[in-house]
This record gives structure tokens, sequence and C-alpha cells, in this order.
């Protein structure tokens, strides 16, 4: 709401600037018949001989200033544009949204009602089902997970059937409506400078790769000191506090030895954004089951 000094100024000055084109337009269309000689000359000459004629606006123009000056007139009496005026319409710009708003709830309401009974089996059988968390996947998740879900680096594939933080309906329900947030800390000071490389060497071993056994039996003693909490004891990772499974050559981050030491030193602090304020539990059931059949 404008102040009753900007309210009057706005009213004024629009009124006043239609007023006076109405005005100029009728003044002007007058001033030929206030020239002075027959020909209809200004007065104006120039080079001696060029004379400059005065010849009033085509009727057809000036025909089209006037309506211009009928609408503006009649639109800010309907609509809002004078001060505080709303219009007789009563349109505002709040009330059109939540039209539009209410049309498209009544019409998602349709849809998704028919899927509010059924569980993540049902829903991943269901075509249309299928195809709705489709396209909220592209819209929601393409962006980091990729567009067929098998992720990138420090992007988790949701294609595989590996689960940092579990792989069933109700937790992957819980990951898309409060996020993740995982916690490993840096550990380069525990461990000191002998200690990283040798857990680095028992991590590949853990995984499958070729590493120097020695450094690796040195490494397994650290590991059960420092990692168990979090790995577990076989290395085989927590869901609870989405610890990986180091054992399965699965990698969120990567295999080479170089990523392992970085991510041991330095800690990892993987984010999976929340979506429960921004996605209805309508869109996330949907997304859930999707996920899911990604992987099935
Ligand atoms: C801004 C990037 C980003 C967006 C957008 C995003 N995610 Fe994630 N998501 C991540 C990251 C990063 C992780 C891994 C977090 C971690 O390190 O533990 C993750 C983890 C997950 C997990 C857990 C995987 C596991 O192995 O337990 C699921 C499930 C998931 N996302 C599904 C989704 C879905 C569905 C959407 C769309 C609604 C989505 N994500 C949107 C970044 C994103
Ligand atoms: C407090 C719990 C905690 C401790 C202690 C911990 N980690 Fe982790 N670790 C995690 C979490 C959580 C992640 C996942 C990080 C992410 O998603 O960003 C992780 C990730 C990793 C990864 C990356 C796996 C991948 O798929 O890329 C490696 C390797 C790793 N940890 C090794 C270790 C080693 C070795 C130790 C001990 C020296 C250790 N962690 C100690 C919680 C822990």
């Amino acid at each position: 709401m404008l102040n009753s000094f900007w309210n009057w100024f706005v009213i004024i000055i629009s009124v006043a600037s239609i007023l006076a084109c109405w005005w100029l337009l009728h003044w002007t269309k007058g001033v030929s018949d206030r020239s002075g000689d027959e020909a209809g000359s200004t007065g104006h000459v120039w080079d001696d001989n060029i004379t400059e004629l005065n010849t009033p606006l085509p009727r057809w123009w000036l025909h089209l200033f006037n309506i211009t000056i009928v609408f503006a007139l009649v639109y800010l009496a309907i609509f809002p544009g004078l001060g505080n005026f709303g219009g007789f319409l009563g349109w505002t710009q709040v009330g059109q949204y939540e039209e539009e708003v209410a049309r498209a709830t009544t019409a998602q309401e349709a849809i998704f009602s028919r899927f509010r009974d059924m569980d993540a089996a049902a829903l991943m059988a269901d075509q249309e089902a299928r195809a709705t968390g489709g396209r909220l996947f592209g819209n929601n998740c393409a962006m980091c997970h990729g567009s067929d879900g098998r992720g990138a680096k420090s992007f988790p594939n949701l294609a595989d059937n590996d689960w940092q933080w579990g792989g069933s309906f109700e937790q992957i329900l819980s990951t898309l409506e409060y996020g993740r947030q995982a916690a490993m800390p840096p550990l380069a000071a525990v461990l000191g400078e002998q200690g990283v490389p040798e857990v680095v060497a028992y991590v590949q071993q853990l995984s499958g790769q070729k590493a120097d056994a020695e450094m690796a039996a040195a490494g397994q003693a650290r590991f059960q000191m420092v990692c168990m909490a979090c790995h577990g004891m076989d290395g085989k990772g927590n869901q609870a506090l989405g610890a990986p499974n180091l054992t399965d050559d699965i990698w969120l981050y990567s295999s080479a030895p170089s990523d392992i030491e970085y991510g041991i030193r330095n800690g990892r602090n993987g984010k999976m954004p929340a979506f429960g304020n921004t996605l209805s539990e309508d869109h996330r059931r949907l997304l859930a089951a999707y996920v899911m059949g990604l992987s099935n």
C-alpha cells in the first residue's frame, strides 16, 4: 500500500498525463486552421523556395490515438493502476496466483490419490507411477545423480544395489525427506605420517586391489582402532552412519589410492539435500519407488 502522498502522486500524474495527451492531440488538430496563408503553409521557408506545409494528421491516425486514450482510462478503471485504487474487477496478482495453484492442486490430486494406497512393490509395477517418478527425478535429482541415476564421483550411483544409507522404501523416503549429511572426520593427525599409507594399503586390500602385504597388515591394526567404529570390524560399513562398505569395490569417490588417501587425511562430508519442504509426500513416495526400481 502506498501512503497517501504517493497514492495521490501516482493518481494525479497518471490522469493528468492522459488528459494532457488528449489536449495535445486536439490542439494540434486545429493548428492548420490557424496557419497564415491559403496554401496552408506554416510560413517557414528554406533556400528561398522550400516551404513547410501544415498538414493535419490523417483521421485514422488520430482515431488510433483516441482509442489508446480510451483504452488507458478503461484499463485504469477496472484493473489496479491508480495508486491504491484496486479497480472495479477486484483482480489481484495474489488472487490469480492462488486460483492457479488451486487448479493445479485439484489436477494433481486426481493423479496422486490413486497412488496413496499402493505400497512400494505396487508403485514399482505401475507404469504411470514409474513415468511420473521418472519425470520428478529428471527435474529434481538428475543434475546430481545423472539422468540415468548412475551418479558421478561424490554423487552416489542409485542404479546399483549398494546403499550407503539404506535401500529399503522407508530408508530412501527418509533420505529424501530429511537429506543426509555424511561425517567422516579428518584422520591425518590421529594416524600420523606413517599410519596414513598403511591404512590406505589396507583399504586397497579390502576392496580386492593389489597392495603391499606388510603395509596392509600394519594398516589393519590401525583400522581396527580408528575406523572400525564407523566402517565396522570387517569394513562392511554401517548404514545408520552412512559409512560405506569398503570391501565391495564400489566407490563414492574413487578407488585411486590418492583419492582414498585424501579422504582419510581430510575427511569426507558428502551432503544429500533434504526435500521435505520442497516435494510433497506424494512426490517423495513416487521418487523412492522410482529409485528402488532403478536397481531392480
Ligand atoms: C545437490 C545434489 C543432489 C541432489 C539434487 C540430489 N542428491 Fe541425492 N545425494 C547427493 C549426494 C552428494 C549424496 C551422498 C551423500 C553422502 O555422501 O552420503 C546423495 C545420496 C542420495 C541417496 C542415498 C544413496 C545411498 O546409497 O544410500 C539417495 C537415495 C538419493 N540421494 C536420492 C536422491 C533423489 C531421489 C533426489 C531427487 C529428489 C536426489 N537424491 C537429489 C546429492 C544430491
Ligand atoms: C566417524 C565415522 C567414520 C570414521 C571414524 C571413519 N570413517 Fe570413513 N567414512 C565415513 C563416512 C560417513 C563416509 C562417507 C563419506 C561421504 O559420503 O562423503 C566415509 C567414507 C570413507 C571412504 C570413501 C569410500 C568411497 O566409497 O569412496 C573411505 C575410503 C573411508 N571412509 C576410509 C576410512 C578409513 C580408512 C578410516 C579410518 C582411518 C575411516 N574411514 C574412518 C565415516 C567414518
